[in-house]
């Protein structure tokens, strides 16, 4: 295949899977956005700042430990034996519209090997492994400059997103509203991550409570379980944006025909709760857009979800 190999990826990937990532990574800042100064002077969390775990290769280890161990799946593309290119799956099963899918939650390829097949390699694999489990499709939430790559490499749009601002506000919390930090992700229970989909409802269940170094284990966060007026059992998120710390990323976990305002109201008032001062909602349009103009949230940005079908054709 191209001379590529592909293969699992192992935590003795790591500092090539480092390299893979910094290599996109022209300045490093001071905090992740101050003065410019070299990689070395930055600790592990100011690395963390320009992209995540994988801006260092120790982070880079432990995520990789915890990732493969909570049973999702990485692949790691060399040319020799040089690590070129990496991502990332997970497999999950929500109610419709979702389905049972596969899900790329990332894909690098190194900025001296790209326009050389890596991605496309990276993907075709995924492919297999989405049909080896009976997936449906592959999915994936691309940057946007990543559109026109994926749409050559067989994806189309599929649901389009919104994120908007919220304030957070104080208001009475359900009474029957218990805080879960440690709770299991509730698989099997017809529930689908309505608010908050920057990847899939199980990928962000176990995201938002990973906390790895001491900075990240200061910023407020939680989880919930709340029944909401209409009689459903809901899950609410928040986390801080390590960036931006008085706002939070909200999320719903919630049955497909869940009523969400006042899911997003418990949200708000529970952002209050915290100290944040706002809290931000990735809504699928067009329901998103009408719960937006009804409590008169602020447009952030659009993304959209694309997909690959992988079985029936
Ligand atoms: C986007 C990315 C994964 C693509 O990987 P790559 O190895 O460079 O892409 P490939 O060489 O496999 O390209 C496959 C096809 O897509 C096309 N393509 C790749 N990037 C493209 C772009 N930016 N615009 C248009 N077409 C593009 C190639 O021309 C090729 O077409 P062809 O096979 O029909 O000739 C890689 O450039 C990357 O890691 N970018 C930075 C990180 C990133 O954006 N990741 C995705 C986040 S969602």
């Amino acid at each position: 295949m191209n001379g590529l190999t592909i293969r699992p990826a192992t935590p003795g990937d790591a500092a090539a899977i480092t390299a893979v990532h910094c290599s996109h990574i022209r300045v490093w800042r001071r905090g992740g956005k101050g003065e410019a100064v070299p990689y070395d002077a930055l600790s592990p969390y100011e690395q963390w700042l320009h992209g995540g775990p994988w801006m260092n290769a120790g982070t880079c280890a432990a995520y990789l430990r915890r990732w493969l161990g909570a049973g999702h799946l990485a692949l790691v593309a060399l040319r020799g034996d040089e690590v070129v290119g990496e991502a990332e799956f997970v497999e999950d099963e929500e109610p419709p519209p979702y389905g049972h899918v596969l899900h790329l939650s990332l894909l690098f390829v190194h900025a001296a090997h790209q326009g050389e097949g890596v991605g496309r390699a990276l993907v075709e694999a995924g492919v297999e492994l989405a049909r080896e489990r009976g997936c449906a499709a592959l999915t994936t939430q691309p940057e946007r400059e990543a559109e026109p790559f994926y749409r050559r490499v067989g994806f189309e749009p599929w649901l389009w997103l919104r994120e908007w601002q919220a304030p957070a506000q104080e208001a009475p919390l359900p009474a029957d509203l218990r805080r879960a930090d440690d709770a299991p992700y509730p698989a099997g229970q017809g529930l689908a991550l309505r608010v908050g989909r920057y990847q899939t409802g199980r990928h962000m269940w176990h995201e938002i409570a990973d906390r790895p170094l001491p900075e990240l284990a200061r910023l407020p966060w939680g989880r919930w379980q709340a029944r909401m007026p209409g009689g459903e059992t809901v899950w609410l998120g928040l986390r801080a944006q390590p960036l931006a710390p008085t706002q939070a990323d909200g999320f719903v976990w919630a049955p497909p025909e869940a009523d969400l305002r006042p899911a997003v109201e418990t949200l708000q008032a529970l952002a209050a709760r915290l100290g944040f001062a706002y809290v931000d909602l990735l809504l699928e349009e067009p329901e998103g857009g009408t719960l937006a103009a009804a409590l008169g949230l602020e447009f952030q940005t659009d993304l959209t979800l694309w997909r690959r079908q992988t079985i029936g054709r």
